[in-house]
């Protein structure tokens, strides 16, 4: 018997330190922990005293007895991971602390994702602290309630993480303020002692290609609010009229965003999908999507866990084309990969909606004349330059007829006004978090647009022990206005929604959603109504309007 990790796991690395035998790898101080799709537990090592499971945010571990049919695959995902023994101590690494100085600290947090929480979470273990985090956003939480897929409900399991942190004395929130545009940089750095920017990842990359902009050719960064019901995407019209979607890319996004458009949307009724993305998926017409990636099979950007999670659909079809699915490669993980998907193409088809993994294909040009009509790919032959596996463009051709593309090759940071920015890499750019003077950075605006939610705890605990070290170093003290920082917003007209006003909104988003977890209200002006103070009735005011 063991315990086992599933799908959900978001590699925050929680359970290395619950575990008494040390038997959850990689752990954050191995090097492969920072490419870890999600930890793996030892089944020989692990002595099932259930530990790790209070530990886990996501609720990822579970006894191999209470496994269900979908988790399955995760049994034998984990103990493949420690077929080739690893050699380690038997008590899992410390993470030093750093005591902060005696003297109070005050740190504006710009965003309010996995990166900021985590770093709020890092300050607030320090005494004499007082975190204001701010977002553009009515709502908090970043990606975990605009980008993580509806229906991965225990990853979003992870908001019950957030709200502990939320709750801790010295937490506050500002949110609707867009730093840059309603309050600047320099204006927080007057306020607070120190400024960390937490800001994401939110544009998309471009293919550079003729017709990229032709209607029907969107972004799955576009889909992908649109589905989760970011107010700034509510609005979009997806074209589901065409038989065929094309997805460019085949990283995490493009198979989250092929599972929604192919799985059975009664699946995704009991889930916080934004109302009127089920409405639409409901009379969607897509019977196939076709998931277009440059390189081949072995070098696909998808993970194990969401692959595996995608073939658990057993009422879809799945075909491969380009790749040679007998190819032999070293690595174990990629190798079962392959298997799965071996293993998928091989089921009999059952005529409902069908995924077709396309390898070896590369988009160079959006047909049609006033909106995509179908996409123009060319066969890519594979070349390895310094250990790295290129796709090289030959010149054969094809056309995929479709209405609808969405390109899913990832995200871009945005730049914040006053706040240093490499054009190139599209971060902020820092020295392990640190920026510049009083300002430090986490998450995807620190290191690009990869990595799990978890893997941000890690990033902004580095980051989070600059700042410390700095502050202790005398370099941020006395600077902040206290309690000033509010006003100073307001006073520009700005409505803020404070915590109080964020859990006015939670609790009547969970409240409409009945037996759904929430039901998403997609509207700022009435995300503002919901979050304002609602005044008690004056005495006497029934009587002077009978009057
Ligand atoms: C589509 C998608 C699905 C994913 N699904 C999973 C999953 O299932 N499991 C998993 O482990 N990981 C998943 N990830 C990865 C995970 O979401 C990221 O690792 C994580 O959200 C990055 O955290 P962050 O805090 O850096 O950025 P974000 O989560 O993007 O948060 C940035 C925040 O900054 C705010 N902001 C930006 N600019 C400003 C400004 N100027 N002023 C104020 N606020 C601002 C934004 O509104 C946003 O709230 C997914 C990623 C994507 C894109
Ligand atoms: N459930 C989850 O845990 C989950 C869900 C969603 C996202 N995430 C994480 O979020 C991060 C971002 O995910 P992502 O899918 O946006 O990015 P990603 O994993 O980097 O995948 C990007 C894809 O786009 C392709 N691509 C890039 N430029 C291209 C071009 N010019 N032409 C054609 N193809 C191109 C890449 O191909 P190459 O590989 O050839 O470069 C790759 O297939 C990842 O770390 C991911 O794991 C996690
Ligand atoms: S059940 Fe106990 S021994 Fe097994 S991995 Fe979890 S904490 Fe470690
Ligand atoms: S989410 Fe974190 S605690 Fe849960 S299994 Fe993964 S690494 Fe461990």
């Amino acid at each position: 018997m063991s315990h086992v990790v599933t799908q959900a796991c978001c590699a925050d690395a929680s359970c290395v330190f619950a575990c008494p035998v040390n038997a959850i790898h990689p752990t954050p101080d191995e090097p492969d922990f920072g490419l870890a799709e999600m930890l793996y537990i030892d089944p020989k090592s692990c002595v099932d005293c259930g530990a790790c499971v209070g530990a886990c945010p996501v609720g990822a571990i579970v006894p191999d007895t209470k496994i269900s049919a979908r988790q399955q695959p995760f049994v034998d995902i984990n103990a493949l991971f420690h077929a080739e023994p690893r050699t380690y101590p038997i008590q899992a690494p410390v993470t030093p602390i750093i005591r902060k100085a005696p003297g109070p600290l005050h740190v504006a947090i710009v965003g309010s994702g996995p990166a900021a929480l985590y770093a709020a979470d890092e300050l607030l273990k320090q005494s004499d602290v007082d975190v204001t985090v701010l977002d553009r956003l009515p709502t908090p939480h970043g990606l975990v309630r605009s980008g993580v897929a509806p229906d991965h409900t225990e990853t979003k399991s992870i908001d019950r993480l957030f709200r502990q942190i939320e709750d801790q004395p010295g937490f506050h929130y500002l949110l609707n303020v867009d730093v840059g545009h309603d309050i600047t940089h320099d204006e927080l750095l007057e306020h607070c002692d120190a400024v960390v920017y937490a800001t994401g990842a939110s544009q998309d990359r471009r293919l550079g290609i003729p017709g990229e902009d032709l209607p029907g050719s969107e972004t799955a960064t576009e889909f992908v609010a649109w589905y989760n019901g970011h107010p700034d995407h509510a609005q979009h019209a997806f074209d589901l009229s065409g038989q065929r979607a094309v997805i460019i890319g085949n990283g995490n996004v493009a198979l989250d965003a092929a599972r929604i458009l192919s799985v059975d949307p009664e699946l995704l009724a009991g889930t916080d999908i934004a109302d009127h993305a089920l409405a639409a998926l409901r009379t969607s017409a897509v019977r196939e999507v076709v998931v277009v990636g440059r390189r081949g099979v072995a070098q696909a950007a998808f993970t194990l866990p969401e692959l595996v999670g995608l073939l658990s659909h057993t009422d879809i079809d799945f075909v491969v084309e380009g790749a040679d699915l007998d190819v032999q490669v070293t690595d174990r993980m990629t190798a079962r990969k392959i298997e799965a998907l071996r293993e998928a193409v091989a089921r009999p088809p059952t005529g409902g909606r069908r995924v077709v993994f396309r390898f070896g294909t590369s988009p160079v040009e959006m047909l049609g004349e006033t909106r995509v009509s179908g996409v123009r790919v060319v066969r890519n032959e594979l070349e390895t330059v310094n250990d790295v596996v290129r796709a090289r463009p030959t010149d054969e051709g094809a056309t995929i007829d479709t209405a609808l593309v969405l390109r899913s090759i990832g995200y871009r940071g945005a730049a914040v006004p006053g706040v240093p920015f490499d054009e190139h890499a599209r971060i902020i750019p820092n020295v392990e978090g640190r920026v510049g003077p009083r300002t430090y950075a986490v998450g995807w605006i620190k290191r690009g647009p990869t990595g799990f939610i978890g893997t941000n705890k890690s990033c902004s605990q580095e980051t989070i022990d600059h700042l410390i070290a700095d502050f202790n170093a005398g370099l941020l003290r006395g600077w902040a206005r206290r309690g000033s920082l509010r006003s100073a917003i307001e006073g520009g007209g700005v409505e803020v929604v404070d915590l109080r006003g964020w859990r006015a909104i939670d609790r009547a988003e969970r409240q409409a959603g009945g037996a759904r977890p929430r039901r998403k209200i997609t509207d700022v002006d009435e995300l503002l109504g919901v979050a304002r103070p609602k005044r008690a009735p004056r005495r006497g005011l029934r009587k002077l309007v009978r009057v």
